[in-house]
C-alpha cells in the first residue's frame, strides 16, 4: 500500500497555515504544489504523476497577487493530471467556474436559483450604453475576480459615465465588467454557505453594514484594530434547509466537492444566489464557536479519498512513485 498523500495546488501561502494544521490534526499528509512561488518549472506529460489525490485551491484573484500566470498553470496541470486518471478534487470544470462570475451566474441560473439581471460587457467602450439598462443604484463586478474586485455601486448614470471615462476605472484581468441589478437586503447582511465533499458544513452571515464589498474570510485579511467583527456562525440555516438541500444537488451535479456559496434575502422577499466560490477560506471567530471545523472538514473529506486510492494502488500491487514527473526550480 502507498501512503495516502494529499496534494494541494494554490498559488497563496498566506492563506495555507490553517489547512497545514488541519491536515497535521487529522494526520493526513499534505504536499503542497505553490503556484504562485514559482517552485515548479515544469511538467514531463508522458510521465506518470506522484501517486495521492490532488486538490486545487487556484484562486480567481491570483493575478492580484502578482501571479498573473498562476491560473494557466493551474489550467495545464490539472489537464495534465487527468490525463494520467489522477483523482482531482475541483479540477478544470471548477477551475473555469471559479474564474467566471459569468459560468457560476450560467450555472445557477439554468439550476433554477433567482440570480441577480446581470449584463457581461466586452471591453469598456460598451459600458455606459449597457448600464444605461439598469436603474439604479446597480453594481458593477469584474468577471474574474473574488475578493470584491471591481465591485461598485453606482447611484446615478453620471457617476458611472464619470468613472468609466476617468482614471479610477478598474480594467478587469479578462476585459469583462459585470453590470448588475443591486439586490438591496432586508438587513444588512449576506450569507455563505460551506461545502465539503458536497455536504453541507455550516452557514456564514456576514455583515455588511459597513458597506465594504471586500469580504475576504481569512485570518490573513483581518484589519488590524477592526470595531466590528462582520463574520458570525447563522445556525438557523443548516443542513435541513431547504436552499441547503438544493445547494448541494447543484454541487453534485455540477462536480463540485468544496464550495462557499453566497446569497442575499432582498427586502422584496427574494432569495438570490450571486456567488460560488471553489476556494474558501474559513474565518477564525466562525471556526472557533463552530461545532465543526471548514478545514478540518476537508482534511477528513481528502485523507479519506487519498486513503482509498492508496489501498486500491496496495491491491493492484501499483505502487510506482514517479513523484519525478514535477522538476522543482
Ligand atoms: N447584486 C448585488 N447587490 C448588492 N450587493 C452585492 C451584489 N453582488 C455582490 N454584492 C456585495 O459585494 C460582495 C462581493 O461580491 P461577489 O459577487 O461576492 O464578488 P467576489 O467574488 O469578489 O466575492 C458580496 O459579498 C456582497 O456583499
Ligand atoms: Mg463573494
Amino acid at each position: 500500500m502507498t501512503t495516502p498523500i494529499v496534494n494541494v495546488i494554490h498559488e497563496n501561502d498566506a492563506w495555507m497555515p490553517p489547512f497545514r494544521a488541519a491536515f497535521e490534526a487529522e494526520g493526513v499528509p499534505l504536499e503542497e504544489i505553490d503556484l504562485g512561488g514559482g517552485s515548479f518549472s515544469a511538467i514531463d506529460l508522458d510521465a506518470e504523476p506522484a501517486p495521492g489525490i490532488y486538490w486545487s485551491r487556484m484562486s480567481a484573484s491570483a493575478h492580484t497577487r502578482g501571479h498573473v500566470h498562476a491560473k494557466e498553470h493551474t489550467r495545464a496541470l490539472l489537464r495534465w493530471l487527468e490525463s494520467w486518471g489522477r483523482r482531482v478534487v475541483n479540477g478544470s470544470d471548477v477551475l473555469e467556474l471559479e474564474v467566471s462570475k459569468v459560468a457560476q451566474h450560467g450555472l445557477l441560473r439554468s439550476h433554477g436559483f433567482d440570480v441577480p439581471r446581470t449584463t457581461a460587457v466586452f471591453g469598456r467602450g460598451g459600458l455606459v450604453e449597457a448600464a444605461r439598462a439598469f436603474e439604479p443604484p446597480f453594481i458593477t463586478k469584474h468577471n474574474q475576480g473574488g475578493k470584491g474586485l471591481g465591485v461598485r455601486r453606482f447611484d446615478s448614470h453620471a457617476d458611472f459615465d464619470a468613472y468609466v471615462a476617468g482614471e479610477d476605472f478598474e480594467e478587469p484581468v479578462d476585459g469583462i465588467t459585470l453590470v448588475q441589478e443591486y439586490l438591496t437586503a432586508r438587513e444588512p447582511f449576506i450569507t455563505r454557505a460551506e461545502f465539503v465533499g458536497g455536504r453541507f458544513v455550516y452557514a456564514v452571515r456576514v455583515d455588511t453594514s459597513a458597506g465594504s464589498f471586500e469580504l475576504c474570510p481569512a485570518d490573513a485579511c483581518a484589519v488590524p484594530g477592526a470595531e466590528i467583527e462582520p463574520f458570525a456562525l447563522r445556525p438557523e440555516i443548516d443542513a435541513e434547509h431547504p436552499l441547503v438541500r438544493r445547494y448541494e444537488a447543484l454541487l453534485a451535479e455540477a462536480g463540485i466537492e468544496i464550495a462557499g456559496i453566497e446569497f442575499i434575502e432582498t427586502v422584496d422577499g427574494r432569495t438570490v444566489t450571486y456567488d460560488v466560490n471553489t476556494n474558501t477560506n474559513y474565518n477564525p471567530d466562525v471556526e472557533a464557536v463552530s461545532p465543526v471545523s471548514g478545514p478540518r472538514s476537508i482534511a477528513r473529506f481528502l485523507g479519506g479519498l487519498a486513503a482509498e486510492e492508496a489501498g486500491d494502488a496496495g491491491n493492484t500491487g501499483d505502487t510506482a512513485a514517479t513523484a519525478g514527473a514535477f522538476s522543482r526550480a
